[in-house]
C-alpha cells in the first residue's frame, strides 16, 4: 500500500486499485489548474503501474465530489491568458488512460466536477450526489466537455435544461437518466467502487483495455468505423493467452487465471 500526499491530490496504490481522492474539502474540492496537473498526472503514473488495475476518482469528505472548476482562481482571467495557458486544457489527457476510471461521486458534482466525473467510464454515486453545469450562472460555458458528453448521457433536452438554465439532477434522477450506473448509501460508496475495481483486477488487462477503447470508438467515430474497429480489435483478442485461459476455464469449469499476456 502506497499513499502519496500532493498539494490537493492525494493518491494511494492498494494493489490491484489505485485512488485519487480530490483534497480541498474547504472549497468544496473545487478544482485549480494545481489540482488538475495533479490528477491527471497521477491518472498517468497509476496507468503506468503495473500491479494498478482500475482507477478510482473521488472527493474528500462527504460534501462534495468537485463543485467545479475553482472560481477564484478564475475570476480575473483574462482571454488572452486562458489561451496562452492553456487553461484546462489538460483534461484531454485523461482520455488516453488505458485502465478502467471509475467515479465515485460523494456528493456535488459541478460544472468541472460533473465534466470529470464524465470522463471516468464508470460513476457511481451515493444518495446525496448531485449532477449540474451551472457555468452560465457565471457567465461561462462548460468547458471540459459538458456540452458535449451530456447530451449523450442524458438526452438532449434534460442536457439543454441543465446547460442553459443550470438545473441538478438528483442522484436518483441521474441513475434514471443513465447518467450514472448506481446509487449506493454513502458509507458504501467506496466500499462499493473498491469492490467494483477488484473485479476488473481480476479480469485480463490488455482485455479490458480493448473493451474500453472501443466502447470510446462509439463517442469519437461513425457506426461503421466502430464497428470495424471493433471487429478488428476482436479478432486481435485470439493473439492472447488471455483468451486461451479464459475460454479453457470455462470448459473445465473453474475460475480463470488471466496473466495479461
Ligand atoms: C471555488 C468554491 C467553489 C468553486 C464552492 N467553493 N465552490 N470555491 N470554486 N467552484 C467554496 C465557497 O466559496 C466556500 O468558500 C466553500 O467552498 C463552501 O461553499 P458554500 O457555497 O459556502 O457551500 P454551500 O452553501 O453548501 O453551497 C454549495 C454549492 C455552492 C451549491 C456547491 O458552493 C456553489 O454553487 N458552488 C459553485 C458551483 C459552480 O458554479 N461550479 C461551476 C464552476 S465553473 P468560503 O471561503 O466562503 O468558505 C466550472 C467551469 C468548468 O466548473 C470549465 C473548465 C474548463
Amino acid at each position: 500500500l502506497v499513499q502519496v500526499m500532493r498539494a490537493v491530490v492525494s493518491m494511494k496504490i492498494d494493489s490491484p486499485v489505485g485512488k485519487i481522492t480530490i483534497a480541498r474539502p474547504k472549497a468544496l474540492n473545487a478544482v485549480s489548474m494545481e489540482a488538475m496537473q495533479e490528477i491527471v498526472h497521477a491518472s498517468h503514473h497509476l496507468d503506468r503501474t503495473d500491479d494498478v488495475k482500475a482507477i478510482i476518482i473521488t472527493g474528500e469528505g462527504n460534501k462534495a465530489f468537485a463543485a467545479g472548476a475553482d472560481i477564484k482562481e478564475m475570476a480575473s482571467q483574462q482571454y488572452s491568458e486562458a489561451y496562452k495557458r492553456r487553461f484546462m486544457e489538460g483534461w484531454r489527457e485523461l482520455r488516453d488512460v488505458r485502465k478502467p476510471i471509475i467515479a465515485a461521486v460523494n456528493g456535488y458534482a459541478l460544472g468541472g466536477g460533473c465534466e470529470v466525473a464524465m470522463m471516468a467510464d464508470i460513476i457511481i454515486a451515493s444518495e446525496n450526489a448531485s449532477f449540474g453545469q451551472p457555468e452560465v450562472t457565471l457567465g461561462v460555458i462548460p468547458g471540459m466537455g459538458g456540452t458535449q458528453r451530456l447530451i449523450r448521457e442524458v438526452g438532449k433536452s434534460r442536457a439543454m435544461e441543465m446547460i442553459l438554465c443550470g438545473r441538478r439532477l438528483s442522484a436518483a434522477e441521474a441513475e434514471q437518466a443513465g447518467l450514472v450506473s448506481r446509487v449506493v448509501p454513502q458509507d458504501q460508496l467506496l466500499p462499493e467502487a473498491y469492490r467494483l475495481a477488484a473485479k476488473l483486477g481480476a479480469l485480463s488487462a490488455p482485455v479490458i483495455a480493448k473493451a474500453k477503447d472501443c466502447v470510446h470508438r462509439a463517442y469519437e467515430t461513425s457506426l461503421a468505423e466502430g464497428l470495424r474497429y471493433e471487429q478488428r480489435e476482436f479478432w486481435s483478442c485470439f493473439a492472447l493467452e488471455d483468451q486461451k485461459e479464459g475460454m479453457r476455464a470455462f470448459l473445465e469449469k473453474r475460475e480463470p487465471h488471466f496473466t495479461d499476456s
